[in-house]
Formats: structure tokens, C-alpha cells, sequence
């Protein structure tokens, strides 16, 4: 099979990239190793910032987003003793809107009507460095199958055949892991809170987020190795009571059945660069984020809205000068939100040293007394411009 970008991957970037090259005219056959069941149900964070909804909007995805998805104008930090609100409209004029990955993956699976092929194995990526790339991988019905192509497009996470088809002298690998995981929670109750609280806990950080008004999404930082079974959901409610302030200020908590449970591992990475020859990365293929801040997916949509424009002027004989510049524009907003979200995990996760828990509140107390301080949080968190 031949076309012109063979996407590897069928997550959000990779149907987003598929869907914005079919608007530009561009062929892509896109090849995935789950199903599409598993790609649809797996649970992500959910908080895009405003430069995302403009993509998907200008992509023709808004519509639903705008009619279920919720606009809130900012976060609540909090730690014992007190809550504080940080207005992001009144700081920077953008917003951010929850709409969880599920759903903006489900909008791109009914948008992009272009080849996805489901369910291969073996997947692998050939000649690279020379103008007649290829994908090798074997069908469902257990075929061997090649996909020729212009470009490759690698859109297939941290553990997909892509990042690691970059020799190992041709790139550069950063990361940082964290001593602490994540415990998500999905609940069929309505949110106790109108937007996300964002929780300083001396026994470890709590966040409080939101699917829908009848769906709450909770975490609880947790050593690594936890194992969930040991969080039966009685204890789950008790320890978010307790550390996101049950009971004070007359605020409270209220629980309601837990329908998934899980731990996050949270991780740092960045390989560089994101292009090698024809190859060219995008989304967490090239970059991992902890959790906190809600950057990933965001991250994945603005590699994307570069990418597309440049694989388009590139293959429509455009010139390469998008292309060339890829990687390292990409990187420039990589490093931003890698930087912010190292920054907001390292402010908000306890760890074992009460001179961190003394830096931390500091921290806490100046972003959230200082108009200056509040509005570089509120910047990265709501997302600079493309
Ligand atoms: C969610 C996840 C995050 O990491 C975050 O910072 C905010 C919200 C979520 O899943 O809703």
C-alpha cells in the first residue's frame, strides 16, 4: 500500500494529524496496535486549554465541545487553612474548558472518514533517512503488510515503535521520574466544587476535577507501587475528605460510586529532536509530562496544528523551511510546559523533607497574593498562544 503520510498511532494526535491533512488535501493511512474500543474507553486527563479548543474549533471539531464541554475561568489552590481562586479571564483573558480526551477522541474517530487500520503488530519503520520511508507491520488476520510513504508520521506514545526507531546517535533522551504516583478516580456524582481544586496536603496532594455535572474525577498522590486494591473506596473518600478540606468554611465533599480506579505513574521526558529525516515525532512519542497542569494532551494538539501545515507545504512542494523548523519550534513550547509541569507537581506533591513543605507553602502564598506570580501560573496553565 503506498500514501502520502503514514501515521503511526490513532490516538488524539495522531486523528487529529490524520484529520487536518485530509482538509489540506493530504493522504494518511493511520495504523494503531489496539482496538478502537480501547483506544475510545481508555481514561485521560481532561482540561484543554483555549489554544486546543481554537484548533479543534478552526478543525471543525468545536461543536460539541462547545455544547457539552464546560468553560471555567480558573483554579482553586489550596492548603490547610485556606482556598484561593485564580481568575485566568481576569489575568490573561483566556480560558480553559473541560472536555475529557475520551470525548475529543470520539469526535475525531466520527470526523476523519480516512484509512485507520486497527489491531496490527510488529509495527516497524524502515529507511528513514532516505526519501521512500516505510511502515512494516501485520494485520489482524495475521498478514504481513508494507506501507510506503513520504513521511512517517510518529504518533504512537512514549512505548511505541517510533520514538525508539531514532538511533540512539541521533538523539537525546531527558527525563525525570518522580517519587510519588497518582490514584484517579471516576465517580458518578455530581462535582462538590464549581471549578478544579488544586490541594497542598502535608499527607500528599489531592486534586479535584470534573467530567460533566454528574461526573467527578478525583486524585490522591500515593507512593509508587501502590497497588489500587488496597484503596477500597470507602478510604479514597475519607482521604480526599480529609485533604481537600471537608468541613471547612462549611465546604464539603460529597462521595458517590466509584466506576474506575487506577494509579498513574508520573514521568518527565523529552527526546530530541522530534524529527529525524522523514520521520517526524508528535504528542507523547516525544514528550512526557506528570500529570499535573493537565498538559499532554494540550501539548499533542499544538505539535499537531504545526506539524499538519508543515507536512502540507512540504509534500505540496511548498518548501521544506516548516519542516526543517519543526523540531525545534515544537520544542520551544515542549520545554515551556515541561518546565510547568515539573514546577506545578514539585509546589503541590509532599515529599518526606519539611524544608521542601516550607518552600512549597511559600510558593503557594506568593502565586496566590502576587498579581505577577498569579498571572504565570495563570499563562501556562491556560495555555500562550500557538
Ligand atoms: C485532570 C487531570 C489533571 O492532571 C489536571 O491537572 C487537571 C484535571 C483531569 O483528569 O480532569
Amino acid at each position: 500500500m503506498r500514501t502520502e503520510v503514514a501515521i503511526v498511532g490513532a490516538g488524539p494526535a495522531g486523528l487529529l494529524l490524520a484529520h487536518l491533512l485530509d482538509r489540506a488535501g493530504i493522504e494518511s493511512v493511520v495504523v494503531e496496535t489496539r482496538s478502537q474500543e480501547y483506544v475510545a474507553s481508555r481514561i485521560r486527563a481532561g482540561i484543554l486549554e483555549q489554544s486546543s479548543v481554537d484548533v479543534l474549533t478552526a478543525a471543525g471539531l468545536g461543536d460539541r465541545l462547545r455544547a457539552e464541554g464546560h468553560e471555567h475561568r480558573g483554579v482553586y489552590l489550596q492548603w490547610p487553612g485556606g482556598r484561593h481562586h485564580l481568575d485566568f479571564v481576569d489575568l490573561t483573558g483566556r480560558s480553559v474548558w473541560v472536555y475529557g480526551q475520551t470525548e475529543v477522541q470520539k469526535d475525531l474517530v466520527r470526523a476523519h472518514g480516512g484509512p485507520v487500520v486497527y489491531e496490527v503488530t510488529d509495527t516497524a519503520l524502515h529507511d528513514l533517512t532516505t526519501d521512500h520511508p516505510y511502515v512494516t507491520y501485520t494485520d489482524r488476520d495475521g498478514v504481513g503488510r508494507r506501507l510506503d510513504a513520504a513521511v512517517i508520521a510518529g504518533c504512537d506514545g512514549s512505548f511505541g515503535p517510533s520514538r525508539a526507531a531514532v538511533p540512539q546517535s541521533a538523539r537525546q533522551v531527558y527525563e525525570r521520574t518522580y517519587p510519588y504516583s497518582w490514584l484517579g478516580v471516576l465517580a458518578d456524582v455530581a462535582p462538590s466544587t464549581d471549578e478544579l481544586i488544586y490541594a497542598w496536603h502535608p499527607d500528599g496532594f489531592a486534586l479535584h476535577s470534573m467530567r460533566s455535572p454528574t461526573v467527578s474525577r478525583l486524585y490522591l498522590q500515593v507512593p509508587n507501587g501502590t497497588d489500587p486494591q488496597t484503596w477500597p473506596d470507602e478510604r479514597v473518600w475519607s482521604e480526599l475528605a480529609k485533604r481537600l478540606g471537608h468541613g471547612q468554611d462549611g465546604w464539603t465533599l460529597t462521595p458517590g460510586p466509584i466506576t474506575e480506579k487506577s494509579v498513574l505513574p508520573m514521568r518527565s521526558l523529552v527526546q530530541t529532536p522530534m524529527r529525524h529525516g522523514r520521520l517526524f515525532l508528535a504528542g507523547d512519542a516525544a514528550h512526557i509530562v506528570p500529570p499535573t497542569g493537565a498538559k499532554g494532551l494540550n501539548l499533542a494538539i499544538a505539535d499537531v496544528a504545526r506539524l499538519a501545515p508543515a507536512l502540507t507545504a512540504l509534500l505540496r512542494g511548498n518548501g521544506s523551511a516548516r519542516a526543517e523548523r519543526y523540531s525545534d519550534d515544537a520544542l520551544a513550547r515542549v520545554w515551556r510546559c515541561t518546565h510547568f509541569s515539573w514546577w506545578m507537581t514539585t509546589m503541590l506533591h509532599a515529599t518526606s523533607d519539611p524544608f521542601d513543605a516550607q518552600l512549597q507553602l511559600s510558593q503557594l502564598r506568593w502565586v496566590t497574593s502576587s498579581r505577577a506570580g498569579a498571572t504565570g501560573l495563570a499563562e501556562n496553565y491556560a495555555g500562550l498562544p500557538l
